[in-house]
């Protein structure tokens, strides 16, 4: 199987390219080269920007693919793109979309399927439902053979371990060093987070899979927790209690709306998804990374890197703690 992923050194395609090796593929990625990660060995490597059209097409579209896995297009103009070079040139096409297509509504059956209606509010979750869009006509007018996979919060070694209120939080930090942190609501908002080891396996296996073909599926273990449990996950691989404190998700991101766009856009709604379509079609899937032992891992990692992130001289999130005072549970 010659396979190859656009991206392929980015933190979820680290995953894929991993499995796609245990199956024997032989993989080759496209990048531009701007990452020192270690390319596993019998990797081949293109480098190029995706965005010069020109060199995109030369350097991906003059060979014959059995898969192509886009991990980075984010617009129509990127995705149409993909049609002109890759019809014709490939058995199956994979887009990596994402579950903020789907919106803010909570489905009757709490857990977001497939088919539950897309009316995403961000301008990333609009872009990857028009891709979504455009890649299932091409499908459909047999000029592509597509699957669309859309992963939710996804973590691993490279990444930040998010939290309810940012991509990059300084409360790992604050616990450690015995102070409150925030959490929007009640804490009690759904939320899943999947390790890229077990995200990969989705895209490595749904790889020339006939079931797979035409085909939209969400990318999520079934290990939903609430914020509250996600934080004291997080806490109790710190070895320390976790100081939860609460306020409204508005009250947050109205004191610094830069700093808390995860919060306004994505965290302060349920994230709750339901994958076993995908674990029907692709049996492969099997989400077996517990999120203490990926938190723990991707803790270390963070400290090995030296980016752990210091919460000292944080004036707003001071603030808002303090505005927390009497209003507690
Ligand atoms: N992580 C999550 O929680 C999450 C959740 C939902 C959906 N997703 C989706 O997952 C995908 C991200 O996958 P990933 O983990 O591989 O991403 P990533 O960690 O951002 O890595 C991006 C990869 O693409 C390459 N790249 C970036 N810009 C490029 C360009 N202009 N031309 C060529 N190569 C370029 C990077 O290498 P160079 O920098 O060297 O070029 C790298 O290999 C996105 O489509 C995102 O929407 C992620």
């Amino acid at each position: 199987m010659k396979v190859l992923i656009i991206g392929g050194t980015g933190l979820i395609s680290t995953g894929i390219v991993k499995h796609l090796l245990a199956r024997k593929a032989d993989v080759t990625m496209f990048n531009r080269g701007q990452r020192s990660t270690d390319i596993p060995a019998g990797v081949h490597v293109l480098h190029g920007d995706r965005n010069e059209a020109g060199a995109f097409k030369r350097e991906c579209g003059s060979q014959q693919w059995d898969v192509v896995i886009d991990m980075i297009c984010f617009t129509p103009e990127q995705a149409n793109a993909d049609i002109q070079i890759f019809s014709g040139k490939c058995r199956h096409f994979i887009f990596c979309s994402t579950v903020c297509t789907y919106g803010i509504k909570i489905p009757s059956h709490i857990f977001i399927g497939e088919t539950f209606s897309q009316e995403p509010i961000s301008g990333y979750g609009k872009n990857k439902l028009l891709c979504e869009r455009i890649f299932l006509q091409a499908h459909h007018e047999k000029q592509l053979t597509a699957t669309i996979i859309r992963p939710s919060s996804t973590y691993g070694p490279g990444g930040t371990l998010i939290d309810n209120l940012e991509f990059n939080p300084v409360a790992w930090d604050r616990i450690e060093r015995g102070l409150p942190v925030l959490c929007a609501g009640d804490g009690l908002g759904l939320w899943v987070a999947t390790h890229r080891d077990d995200v990969g396996k989705l895209f490595a296996y749904a790889a020339l899979n006939p079931r797979t073909f035409g085909q939209s599926y969400n990318a999520t273990t079934d290990m939903h927790m609430t914020w509250e449990q996600y934080y004291q996950t997080v806490a109790g691989v710190l070895g320390k209690p976790a100081d939860l404190r609460y306020l409204p998700a508005r009250q947050i991101w109205a004191r610094d709306p830069g700093r808390f766009g995860l919060l306004r856009e994505i965290t302060a709604f349920h994230g709750a998804y339901d994958s076993s379509k995908a674990r029907r079609d692709v049996p492969e899937f099997t989400c077996e990374i517990p999120f203490s032992a990926g938190a723990a891992e991707l803790l270390d990692d963070i400290r090995r890197r030296k980016t752990w992130k210091t919460s000292a001289n944080d004036p707003i999130y001071d603030q808002l703690v303090a505005a927390t005072a009497g209003t507690q549970p």
